[in-house]
């Protein structure tokens, strides 16, 4: 049985508290508390302004040679090949992608004898009315996006809440207040260059149709798209106390 490699401490990552709740009045003595939370990170690139002149600079190459791409969730918009992980133009990005997935594992308190995997990643370009019907990312744990060319009104990015039970009933609220952030039903994004944003690939979502003025690629929506799944380091499974679970995928030619 392997052991754990590292003994590092783990540093907890700040995160800035975007909770707003409202104040309970302490003169009823309510106490409430708040589960199965659904996290969304972003993140903002120092270096993003070199990097997306690089990244556009090749992805309008990548465009030109393959003009029909291929159709997933996108209307009217260009997707790319989800081969960009492997190409080598591309890795400042997903080395970027990399460091952030796993600030996300130490942040979750994933096991650390575990790494994120990167199963696929793919360029999109939304020209004026391009947008993306709702969906979902199968077989991902953590999908994401990352900005290359946002202009105005170039259509935001919305998580719809996961919790369709919570629609049946909603109560009718004082139109005086503010909304508590636990009755939205629906989260919006609006893109900034630069910026990664990651989510729970199981999180419905889509993207609001390109409505930029501005005419030709000045009016492009730029984006990257990805997949993450989770694994065991090699050779580094540790059975767990208390019961067992699958210890990762195979293929025929891991029997021996
Ligand atoms: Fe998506």
């Amino acid at each position: 049985m392997a052991r754990p490699s590292s003994k590092k401490k783990i540093k907890k990552i700040p995160i800035k508290n975007i909770d707003v709740q409202p104040k309970v009045d302490k003169q009823y003595n309510l106490q409430r508390e708040f589960f199965y939370h659904t996290g969304i990170y972003f993140k903002d690139l120092d270096n993003s302004k070199e990097l997306n002149q690089h990244l556009f600079k090749h992805i309008k190459q990548w465009k030109k040679r393959d003009e029909k791409g291929i159709t997933r969730s996108n209307s009217l918009g260009w997707h790319s090949a989800v081969d960009m992980h492997h190409r080598k133009e591309y890795h400042g990005l997903t080395k970027e992608l990399f460091k952030m997935q796993q600030e996300i594992y130490i942040n979750e308190s994933y096991h650390p004898n575990t790494e994120p995997i990167l199963d696929n990643m793919w360029a999109n370009v939304n020209y004026k009315y391009s947008h993306n019907k709702n969906h979902v990312h199968p077989g991902a744990q953590w999908s994401g996006v990352y900005y290359i060319k946002a202009p105005e009104n170039c259509g935001h990015i919305w998580f719809t809440d996961p919790c369709g039970q919570r629609h049946m009933d909603l109560p009718v609220m004082d139109p005086d207040k503010p909304k508590p952030i636990h009755y939205w039903r629906e989260v919006h994004y609006a893109p900034i260059e630069g910026r990664i944003i990651m989510f729970p690939g199981w999180l419905v979502h889509e993207v609001a149709p390109n409505m930029s003025d501005l005419t030709g690629e000045k009016g492009w929506r730029v984006s990257v798209s990805f997949n993450f799944a989770q694994r065991w380091k090699k050779d580094e499974y540790i059975e767990p106390k208390g019961g067992h679970n699958g210890r990762g995928k195979i293929t025929i030619s891991d029997l021996k």
